[in-house]
């Protein structure tokens, strides 16, 4: 393996260093390239441009491969759970019992917010997007726990991670009570992540809600599917505000926002959207792929295309299952949001347009289809989301902090404006 990378650019040739990676990824290092060269390089979007190196998760786009410190994501998704995999991708290994037994305890200790932040909800409007109000009481939280906003222990960085994990819980479960004018819901110590979760949102005062395990198993792996995805719009964004030396919680929180985008986090929202727009316009399948094949359109298949797989989403694989174990426990067998997806997927699969881009169904695909069948409303989608994606924000946030590195990021530009002109005085323009 050619261990250095030849540039040959206005009459000279630099010679820059190459970084191979523990799967055989090869990265032309130009740390040093402006110094030697003057030249940059341009990549927007980044799609060629590694940020950083790390061991946290590794994704082959052309396989479909994903994997968690190793582990593939279909054995986590088969034998695992969220709580198990969070610690395994902050940590780098799977909880022995102790461990699991102590962070569990944690999670159940912390679940509460406090009391002065329950108020914070009577701020909103009714209206207000549950992603809104996930970032700013994230963001909230770090005001009554600065001891823990910037752990620098593995200690402190456990309690702060149990902090986050558990009450991003409490806080999505509250704002999901507020948007339906409910009274909230405590946690119950007695239950486990997912089913407190749904307990919260779910239970009412003369009502308990008692979720079956198959659903709180499809949520649970629904959140495990969604944990960690390497370098990431959220992922990368919260790496970007931590190099500022930015404290966890705000740096979590910047994460939620860029999550909120149709084209990242939010593009569950936007394909459930989607489908009712075809179902209630009865709107012909060939012609929404038509359509979606037309940039002028403006209509793009939500759900679909990915900047890294270039193969089927190995997540989408497994969520197409839980949709039929979703279904036949909820014994819905006839759904025509379902109904609609296949149909695309089978119509886009076959044809050219996306064959030859590689445009195959992510994960966004079917979870929004799972959730909805669960009864959690359109506009909790990518809250869920955040709620499995914490635990890779919180890996990648203490990656960043061990790493040693301390250099904010800050990229170059080519500047393409005026060149140097005078000021025009009023009485000129
Ligand atoms: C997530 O990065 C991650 O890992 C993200 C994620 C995670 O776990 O964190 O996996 C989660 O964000 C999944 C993606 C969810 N977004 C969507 O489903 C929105 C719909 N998909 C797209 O907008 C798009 O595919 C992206 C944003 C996902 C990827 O965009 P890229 O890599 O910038 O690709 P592109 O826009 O350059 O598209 C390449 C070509 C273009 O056509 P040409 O210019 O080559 O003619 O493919 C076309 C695009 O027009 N294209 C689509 C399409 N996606 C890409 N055409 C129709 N429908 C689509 N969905």
């Amino acid at each position: 393996m050619s261990e250095e990378a030849l540039l040959k650019i206005n009459g000279h040739e630099y010679t820059l260093p190459v970084t191979v990676g523990s799967e055989d990824e090869i990265g032309i290092d130009i740390q040093k390239l402006r110094a030697q060269s003057k030249c940059i390089t341009l990549d927007p979007g980044y799609g060629n441009t590694g940020s950083c190196e790390s061991a946290i998760t590794f994704i082959d786009g052309e396989k479909g491969i994903l994997r968690y410190r190793g582990i593939p994501i279909e054995e986590l998704a088969l034998k695992s759970n969220f709580i198990e995999v969070a610690y395994l991708l902050i940590w780098g290994e799977l909880p022995n019992k102790a461990e699991r037994e102590s962070f569990s305890n944690q999670l159940t200790e912390h679940a509460l917010l406090h009391e002065n932040l329950k108020h914070h909800f009577e701020g909103f409007p009714g209206s207000a997007h549950p992603m809104a109000i996930l970032s700013a009481m994230i963001n909230a939280l770090s005001c009554y726990h600065d001891d823990f906003t910037c752990p620098n222990s593995e200690e402190t960085l456990e309690t702060a991670s149990a902090k986050l994990i558990s009450k991003i819980r409490t806080i999505a479960a509250f704002s999901f009570k507020m948007f339906r004018g409910e009274p909230f819901r405590y946690p119950d110590p007695k239950r486990q992540y997912v089913s407190n979760l749904l307990h919260m949102m779910f239970s009412l005062p003369h009502k308990r809600y008692d979720a079956s395990p198959v659903i709180t198993r499809a949520l649970d792996t629904i959140l495990t599917l969604h944990a960690d995805h390497e370098q990431n719009c959220s992922t990368s964004t919260v790496r970007m505000v931590a190099s500022s030396g930015a404290n966890l919680f705000s740096s979590i929180s910047s994460g939620v926002c860029s999550l909120w985008g149709p084209l990242h986090g939010g593009a569950n929202m936007a394909v459930i959207d989607m489908l009712e727009k075809i179902h209630q316009g009865g709107l012909d399948i060939s012609k929404c792929v038509e359509m979606a094949k037309n940039k002028d359109s403006g209509f793009r298949l939500m759900g679909f295309g990915h900047r890294v797989y270039k193969n089927y989403d190995p997540r989408a694989k497994i969520l197409k299952g839980i949709c039929d174990e979703v279904f036949d426990e909820l014994k819905i067998d006839q759904d025509p949001l379902l109904d609609i997806a296949r149909k695309l997927e089978e119509a886009a699969l076959e044809d050219s347009y996306f064959k030859d881009r590689n445009l195959y169904p992510n994960v966004d695909f079917y979870s929004g289809i799972i959730l909805r069948a669960i009864g959690i409303p359109t506009n909790m989608f990518t809250v869920l989301f955040a709620i499995g994606r914490l635990p890779g924000w919180i890996a990648h946030w203490r990656e960043l902090y061990l790493s040693g590195d301390k250099r904010i990021s800050r990229p170059r530009q080519i500047y393409t404006g005026h060149t140097e002109r005078s000021y025009t005085p009023m009485e000129e323009r």
